[in-house]
């Protein structure tokens, strides 16, 4: 394909169409979107790309339809937010996260792409890899962890995944949006260039090994400058530094919201910014298309700029081999749930359940008479926000997954309804009523799908009053109660969390949710996740994550306020439930720690080597985590910080050596001059199988 020749034969109009993006694939049938934006027949005919929130309209006709009218003859991309599966749905990102299996990750998306690309999805707007560090914010969700290393090596594996399925990728959101002021979404961020290069650049830019084909701006300003105009990111940071030469396209509207941020005063400014920050494609507005000819004509924007991004659209398009097969992979079968999807679905779940507290109530046993009661039991609604195109009917609920399991029916009351503003608790008394004729209770409560994703901030993260009056009324039986929460979000439980003899995390789990838990809840399944997310005890701890920085007032002590140190007078310091904690059915022992050499030079690795032995009397896997302090260095750095991982299965009884190598790139940081740079000094090197006890040794860099 001569793109060069394309490129001569267009119009400027039609390259300012190329690098715009309607909402919707239903350009000319099928329910129409697009004519907010205010574009001709003619201009319609050449936009390069839609976005697809609808995938039931006729997509073959749409896309011949476009070739039949657009001058170029150049086929449409197909873009969509595939995030946490299409029609299968997987457990959501944060957690997935909580696996700390990568592979099973990547072996999720690629199979999320097979099935989108069969109903013609050819990019995905993933992965997202915001660091989230405010629970707050609804879109912790959709990334996975408030740790900047793991971001980057899941963010990694998705892409893998999504390629190996035949998905193009967007890493997003370019730059920071996790840091969003009061955990708000879509709200303005302010922070220095190091916290920004040390903690918020550093996943997108381990994606960027994997060449994802697109990166997408943010919605909200950084430092006074919104992002879809900010030529320092994408410029300067982007495209110099990094050598990123892919397509960048803004979020939804972004750059008409310029003006709304009050950063440009009108359409043509806002363009203007946007082309001259480095912007290819315009997401679902329509300044390019309508204000960029002027801009070209006057001079504002050189048509070289224009010929650049251009030139990167159609050699995605070359790439992915549309001009050849402009239907990508779109088959004429539509896609259904298969036994495939449901295994790999029901083996992620259960690889996320993180057990928070077990008080020897579980496993459960088969013969145990157990009340299943709350708002989660008997509901198909456990996906997770991003689950728009997935079969519904497909979902096994807790209720189904046990009934499955057991082989027989089983008993389950409601108890109350889920929403924050759910007073209604008249139905809690035939929760009781039935919680008296078992031996245990299983309590499933939390947080609806709807209560987090894309704008779902809360102010107040903690249990709906209802479900605590629930959990309190039940406690009042003297009853063993398991909870089992499902939540896009770290929740605050500490009200409740003493009532309970066992509480396992199951997050949002997906289409095969109920089996899972089914599974884990009898010990089919020995679970292992790790908290990608400190629990706090309170709203206003928040933001609160494990690798902050220490302060010249340490907390004296844990039991409480003591003057003249950093802590609240009316809250301990620590959250409810650490990053990286996470119990199992087994447990591990951790001894023989060592170090090759006590001391290296830059061009040196060292290498860490410590025992793990499961020492219970069921099979298991662990995650054995490397954390990293500086002792004492140019710019305070965090009391810990993860540097590597390894998650082993050990058959009881079983010990394996897990080995760590330490080299410049663990010790680096971005130092007093936003370079990454090593400094000579000691190092204290933490290991931890539970994110709260540490096996330590020093190494010193000479
Ligand atoms: C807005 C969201 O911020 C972004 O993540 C998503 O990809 C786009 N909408 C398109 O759906």
């Amino acid at each position: 394909m001569d793109i060069e020749k394309i490129l001569n034969n267009m119009t400027t109009e039609e390259k300012l169409c190329q690098m715009t993006q309607l909402n919707s694939i239903c350009v000319y049938h099928g329910e129409n979107m697009f004519s907010f934006l205010n574009l001709s027949d003619k201009q319609r005919d050449s936009i390069g790309s839609v976005l697809a929130y609808n995938m039931d309209y006729d997509v073959k006709g749409n896309l011949d339809e476009h070739l039949k009218n657009d001058t170029n003859k150049i086929p449409l991309i197909i873009m969509l937010d595939i995030i946490h599966g299409y029609k299968t749905i997987f457990p959501i990102p944060l957690a997935m996260g909580a696996s700390f299996d990568e592979n099973l990750v990547e072996e999720c998306c690629k199979f999320s792409a097979v099935e989108a690309t069969k109903e013609g999805v050819m990019v995905t707007f993933a992965p997202m890899v915001d660091l989230a560090r405010d629970a707050r914010w609804g879109r912790v969700m959709e990334t996975t962890s408030e740790d900047p290393f793991l971001n980057g090596e899941f963010g990694k594996a998705m892409i893998r995944g999504y390629h190996k399925g035949g998905l193009a990728c967007c890493v997003k959101h370019f730059a920071a949006y996790g840091a969003v002021e009061s955990g708000r979404d879509y709200n303005f961020v302010d922070m220095s260039e190091h916290s920004l290069r040390e903690y918020y650049l550093k996943a997108y830019y381990e994606c960027l090994k994997e060449k994802p084909e697109l990166v997408m701006t943010s919605f909200n300003s950084l430092n006074g400058v919104p992002a879809t105009g900010d030529k320092h990111l994408m410029i300067d940071i982007l495209r110099n530094e990094w050598g990123y030469d892919g397509v960048l396209i803004t979020d939804y509207n972004a750059v008409l919201e310029m003006i709304t941020h009050r950063f440009k005063k009108d359409r043509k400014e806002a363009a203007k910014a946007a082309l001259k920050a480095g912007v290819d494609i315009e997401m679902c507005s329509s300044t390019f298309a309508l204000e960029g000819q002027e801009l070209v004509n006057d001079a504002e924007i050189d048509i070289n700029t224009i010929d650049n991004s251009v030139r990167r659209i159609l050699k995605l398009k070359e790439k992915m081999g549309l001009f050849e097969n402009p239907y990508y992979k779109l088959s004429k079968d539509k896609v259904v749930v298969d036994e495939q999807g449901r295994t790999l679905a029901r083996k992620m779940a259960e690889e996320t359940f993180v057990l928070l507290k077990n008080n020897n109530v579980l496993p459960l046993k088969e013969k145990d008479k157990v009340a299943y009661i709350g708002p989660f039991v008997d509901t198909k609604e456990i996906l997770g926000s991003w689950s728009m195109f997935a079969d519904t009917t497909a979902t096994v609920s807790v209720k189904v997954g046990v009934e499955n399991l057991l082989g027989k029916k089983i008993k389950s009351e409601k108890g109350c309804g889920w929403a924050w503003n759910d007073y209604d608790e008249s139905k809690i008394p035939n929760a009781i009523k039935l919680a008296s004729t078992a031996d245990k209770v299983v309590i499933c409560f939390g947080e609806h799908q709807s209560e987090s994703g894309e704008c779902q901030s809360k102010t107040d993260i903690k249990l709906s009053k209802t479900q605590t009056k629930l959990i309190k009324e039940l406690h009042k039986l003297g009853k063993p109660i398991i909870g089992v929460v499902f939540t896009g979000r770290p929740i605050v439980i500490n009200e409740i969390v003493d009532m309970l003899d066992g509480l396992m995390l199951v997050w949002q789990p997906g289409t095969e949710g109920g089996s899972a838990i089914a599974n884990a809840l009898y010990g089919k399944v020995n679970t292992f996740g790790k908290l990608t997310m400190s629990f706090p005890r309170t709203v206003g701890q928040c933001p609160i994550y494990y690798n902050c920085l220490p302060t010249g007032r340490p907390f004296a002590t844990e039991a409480g306020y003591f003057f003249g140190t950093t802590c609240y007078i009316d809250e301990l310091n620590t959250p409810l439930f650490p990053f990286g904690f996470g119990l199992s059915y087994t447990k591990f022992k951790l001894s023989n720690l060592n170090i090759t050499s006590k001391t290296m030079t830059e061009n040196e690795s060292s290498y860490i080597s410590v025992n793990v032995k499961n020492i219970g009397d069921v099979d298991g896997s662990e995650v054995v985590q490397m954390y990293l302090r500086d002792d004492f260095s140019e710019l305070v750095r965090p009391d810990k910080e993860l540097k590597a991982y390894k998650r082993i299965f050990l058959k009881a009884g079983e010990e394996q050596v897990v080995k760590f190598e330490i080299n410049k790139d663990t010790l680096s940081y971005y130092g007093p001059d936003n370079i990454l740079t090593t400094e000579k000094g000691t190092f204290t090197i933490y290991i931890s199988c539970d994110g709260i006890n540490f096996e330590e040794l020093k190494l010193e860099l000479k």
